[in-house]
């Protein structure tokens, strides 16, 4: 709370509080109604447990676009604040489906925007056949685990 108030003072428009992996869908889905009470203005769904590789942080190919849509989904039946879905969303027709099927009223992309900067741009001005997509080869996150450099696969500009 501290913390929260001293962003505020800041100047921060708000603040985010990670509370991701490891815990179950049912658990997830009381923490976010109580959330909701306390006044949290929205939730990002996220899963995965950096102890367990059945259930990874960041999918890799073997995991289906829209990885954790589904647990969105179930998280949006516990509230009315609206949910942010996330993973695997790498391309303009993953996200219109997501948003289309009121999924979730948000998404979130994380190296979707690594491999292209311009992935919302290209959106915005209909350029989708100019996205650059991720291959979800998680050469990124291997790259800076080991203190080096972030390396992309498909994005050269930021070695
Ligand atoms: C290089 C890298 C660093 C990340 N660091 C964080 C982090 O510090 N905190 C966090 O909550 N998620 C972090 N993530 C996870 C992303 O926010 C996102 O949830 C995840 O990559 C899945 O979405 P995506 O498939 O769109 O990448 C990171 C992801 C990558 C690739
Ligand atoms: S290295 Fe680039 S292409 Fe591979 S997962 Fe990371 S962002 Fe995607």
């Amino acid at each position: 709370m501290k913390a929260a108030v001293g962003c505020k003072k800041a100047g921060f428009d708000g603040i985010e509080i990670h509370g991701a992996h490891g815990l179950t869908i049912n658990e997830s889905k009381k923490v976010a109604a109580k959330l909701e009470k306390t006044g949290v203005d929205v939730i990002d769904v996220f899963a995965g447990h950096i102890n367990n590789s059945m259930i990874p942080i960041l999918p890799d190919k073997t995991y289906p676009y829209g990885t954790f849509v589904h647990l969105a989904r179930e998280i949006k039946t516990m509230v009315n604040i609206p949910v942010v879905a996330v993973g695997r969303i790498h391309t303009f027709h993953i996200a219109e489906h997501v948003l289309k099927t009121k999924s979730a009223d948000f998404i979130a992309v994380g190296r979707g925007l690594l491999a292209d900067p311009l992935f919302a741009r290209k959106i915005f001005y209909a350029e989708t056949e100019k996205i650059i997509a991720c291959k979800s080869c998680n050469t990124c996150i291997k790259t800076i685990s080991k203190g080096k450099q972030l390396v992309c696969a498909v994005n050269s500009e930021l070695d």
